[in-house]
């Protein structure tokens, strides 16, 4: 059995679909820590019984929000964190001081289109294939070794919403697929996750 923390700050579907997968596993969300008081994640975690913890970064530097966070991913036993659209840059102390994976899911076909906005970027772009990255987190902006990326071809005809609607189900479906495999191998005692 191994514990992870999802760090989230939007609407939440892949902390839902995370919480979901692991449903029925000897695996479970420990926490959710979320840098918004109003955001929307915080309800789906309270329906799902899960414990949630709100960090302020406003008013401090991030130095001081990452040791509340570490204290309360350590307090946790935390061996795995997943990002699932947690819009803050983790400082390389932060990522040395944390003993296990890190990762992230982000819209596009890195290094294609990071940051923020990446589906409508993509959207807007030209490019004929469109689709997500699985990563490990360095301290960059959606930069780290790529662990999957998965793809499709755009017909152009599709709307944006089609589009998002696209990109969120392969985040759905793979994003936790690679949790479960890190958690797997972090459960048998290889704590960097595995070399995947
Ligand atoms: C997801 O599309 C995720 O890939 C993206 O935020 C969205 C969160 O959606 N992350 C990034 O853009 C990271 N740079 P959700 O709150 O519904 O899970």
């Amino acid at each position: 059995m191994a514990d992870l923390a999802v760090f989230a700050s939007g609407s939440g579907s892949n902390f839902e679909a995370i919480a979901a997968h692991l449903c029925g596993t000897a695996h479970r969300v420990a926490c959710l820590v979320c840098d918004k008081s109003n955001a929307a994640v915080l309800q789906r975690c309270r329906r799902l019984g899960i414990a949630s913890f709100v960090v302020c970064y406003s008013g401090r530097d991030r130095v001081q929000a990452e040791q509340e966070i570490l204290s309360i991913v350590q307090q946790r036993g935390v061996e795995l964190i997943a990002l699932a659209g947690f819009m803050r840059l983790l400082s390389a102390g932060f990522i040395d001081s944390f003993d296990g994976p890190i990762l992230n899911v982000h819209p596009s076909l890195l290094p294609r289109h990071p940051g923020c906005g990446a589906i409508e970027t993509s959207y807007r772009s030209g490019d004929n294939e469109l689709g997500i990255t699985i990563h490990h987190v360095d301290s960059g902006l959606d930069t780290g070794p790529v662990i999957l990326q998965k793809s499709f071809r755009r017909t152009g005809g599709e709307s944006l919403q089609q589009i998002e609607q696209r990109i969120h189900e392969l985040e759905h479906q793979w994003f936790p697929t690679v949790i479960r495999r890190f958690l797997d191998n972090v459960a048998q005692g290889n704590h960097d996750g595995g070399s995947q």
